[in-house]
């Protein structure tokens, strides 16, 4: 049989975990596949996409700065992949190629089973009103969160997603929270869940995220970053008594539902974690 043809799209894409992920899980379920990374110019994506058809390659994974631009070059999207307006994932069904999203489904796993949390009924505040923030506040909306507060360094932003959420998600009471405010704390002490969607905490940027002070045992705190994977977000929130969640798991479970879109076979999730954690923490 023709081996499955896989692989991630993105710009830039040099630092991905995603071609060792897929290639450990195939080696797992002794499936024979093979996934590349594709650093695609952003006058090239309608391209790349008309090459995916032409050469017939079976899934792609999508990553910063296409999930919301490829939307347009695909033939069907899935509902979730709609209500988020980002795909993460495409797989090739027949001669049509359908975007998926499973970066939403991917953090509520991770916060079920591994921050040991049902987000039903909680409260939660989140950092960032870009496109993972939108997957996750979709995600958190049909989670049955009863508040989502969001707060966004530029503020038109966080008043858009806001909006947007609102008229997705009816039973979620949805605020914004002003980013420079010195009152900011309160909003993060009063929620449940704290989540960070930005980039503030990669790598050494040095940049920190306002209002950590109001973080305090019993809560749980949710960096989407990986790399570190233990990010300053994350030593303030054990320094305050509160759980960490780190963005590795995220990361590997969203892998995880794609793998079974494109191969219907199950995961190594343990596997991945250990094989990644040493990958980030040489
Ligand atoms: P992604 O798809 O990964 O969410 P994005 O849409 O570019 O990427 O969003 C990046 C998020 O990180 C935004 O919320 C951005 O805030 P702005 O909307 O103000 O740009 C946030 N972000 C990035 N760098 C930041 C920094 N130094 N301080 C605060 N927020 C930052």
């Amino acid at each position: 049989m023709k081996p499955l043809a896989l692989g991630i799209i993105g710009h830039p894409i040099g630092h991905t975990l995603s071609p060792r992920m897929h290639l450990m899980a195939a080696k797992y379920n002794d499936i024979n596949l093979s996934y590349s990374a594709y650093d695609v110019s952003p006058k090239s994506l309608a391209r790349a996409i008309d090459g995916v058809r032409a050469l017939s390659i079976d899934g792609l994974n999508v990553t910063v700065p296409y999930k919301v631009e490829v939307m347009g070059l695909l033939d069907e999207i899935s509902a979730t992949a709609r209500a988020i307006g980002a795909v993460n994932t495409i797989v090739r069904e027949g001669e049509l190629l359908k975007g998926y999203n499973t970066d939403a489904a991917g953090f509520i796993k991770s916060v079920r089973k591994n921050g040991l949390t049902d987000p039903n009924g909680k409260s939660v505040f989140v950092y960032g009103a870009g496109g993972a923030a939108r997957a996750v506040v979709t995600a958190l909306a049909s989670a049955g969160v009863r508040k989502i507060t969001v707060t966004n360094r530029t503020e038109a932003r966080s008043v858009e997603l806001a909006v947007s959420a609102v008229q997705t998600a009816s039973t979620t009471d949805v605020d914004i929270a002003l980013y420079d405010s010195n009152k900011l704390f309160e909003s993060v002490s009063s929620a449940d869940i704290i989540v960070n969607t930005t980039s503030v905490g990669m790598g050494a940027s040095g940049a920190s995220l306002p209002g950590l002070e109001g973080l305090h045992a019993g809560q749980l705190v949710v960096d989407i970053v990986y790399a570190p994977l233990k990010t300053d977000l994350l030593k303030r929130a054990e320094e305050a008594g509160a759980r960490p969640l780190d963005g590795l798991w995220m990361l590997i479970y969203q892998g995880a539902e794609a793998f079974r879109l494109w191969t219907g076979k199950p995961f190594p999730v343990d596997k991945v974690r250990n094989a990644m954690t040493a990958e980030l923490e040489p």
